[in-house]
């Protein structure tokens, strides 16, 4: 080990003492007496509030950017899970705030209650990325997501093809208290508008699987006649299957749904259990690139809309087929 001369001493010192405060932090090679000859590097802190990691679409997204935060060694993200739970998210955001974080990304479960905590933390000069849910209003940074109007639309149009433009069909939505039940349901309705096509049942199955199910029972038992169930989620279509099935149904209806992650969605569809899934990408990598972009003081888009594709049985081999 190499001593340092007294005044060298005192330069890191003053090194130490200019960064160790908020912000962007310098963050020195090794912690010994040869740190002085490498260059001091920004290192920023991002939290990552997630509403949930109950659906294996939400782990995925976490997981995307793990991956594309680990390329590089200056971030850090510090992962919060709310367990679905609103006042725990919004605790989360505090908490964010509090410790002074440098960039806040944040997949909200509902628009309303995040909207203010997250306008909060924009006033504390944290910049915020809100991924996949919207908020209301325009107190966030940059959204990035794709377009639940335009995937619900495709759904649409898809099921009035398969459909013949005639029949009954199931909805079952999304939370509708978070922006993408309503983007998938007026998107949705307004592929199938102008034909013979009927909603005879919609329910909220709040994007869970388990609810899905119970909703379905419900329909099957009212109703004898069912054409198609659109699901607003992969999990939400799958429950609506589990339930058919039981009842001994499944052949007579079709099953669509959204996210076509390849483990759930598109192995679904190439086991025939759902007919047709739109992929929503989770935005995870996007996120990172648009946080490095932000943290290095450019200006990022505020709005960033990821594309689509529909999974079917005549295109999942091939990779499916991007929306029209
Ligand atoms: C997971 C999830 C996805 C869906 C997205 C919508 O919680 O329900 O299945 O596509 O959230 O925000």
């Amino acid at each position: 080990m190499r001593f340092l001369d007294p005044a060298r001493w005192l330069l890191l010192g003053s090194l130490v003492l200019a960064t160790s405060g908020c912000g962007p932090k310098e963050r020195s090679a090794d912690s010994g007496a040869s740190a002085e000859v490498e260059p001091a590097r920004p290192s920023y802190t991002i939290g990552m509030s997630q509403c949930n990691l109950g659906e294996p679409w939400r782990v995925q997204m976490n997981a995307d950017i793990k991956a594309a935060a680990d390329r590089h060694p200056e971030l850090r993200v510090i992962f919060k899970d709310a367990q679905n739970d609103t006042l725990k998210q919004r605790a989360h955001v505090e908490e964010f705030i509090g410790a002074k974080v440098d960039l806040l990304i944040i997949s909200p479960k509902e628009a309303q209650p995040l909207t203010a905590p997250v306008a909060r933390a924009m006033e504390a000069k944290i910049p915020v990325i809100v991924l996949d849910r919207a908020l209301l209003g325009d107190k966030f940074t940059c959204f990035i997501g794709a377009d639940n109007t335009r995937i619900g639309r495709a759904a649409g149009e898809w099921i009035k093809d398969k459909l013949g433009g005639k029949g009954k069909i199931v909805e079952l939505t999304g939370l509708m208290t978070s922006i993408p039940g309503h983007d998938r349901k007026n998107g949705f309705r307004a592929g199938i508008a102008g034909r013979d096509l009927e909603v005879i049942f919609e329910a909220d199955m709040k994007w869970l699987e388990p609810e899905a199910r119970k909703e379905m029972e419900s329909a099957l038992a009212r109703f004898s006649e069912i054409d198609c169930v659109y699901a607003h989620n992969d999990p939400g279509a799958h429950g609506a299957y589990l339930a058919a099935k039981a009842a001994g149904r499944e052949k007579e209806m079709l099953f669509v749904g959204i996210d076509a992650l390849p483990h759930e969605g598109i192995a679904y569809v190439e086991q025939g259990i759902l007919d047709a899934t739109f992929q929503y990408p989770t935005g995870g990598a996007e996120a990172i690139e648009n946080a490095l972009k932000i943290l290095a003081g450019e200006t990022v888009p505020r709005s960033i809309v990821l594309g689509s594709r529909v999974f079917d049985k005549s295109n999942v081999r091939d990779g499916g087929r991007p929306l029209p």
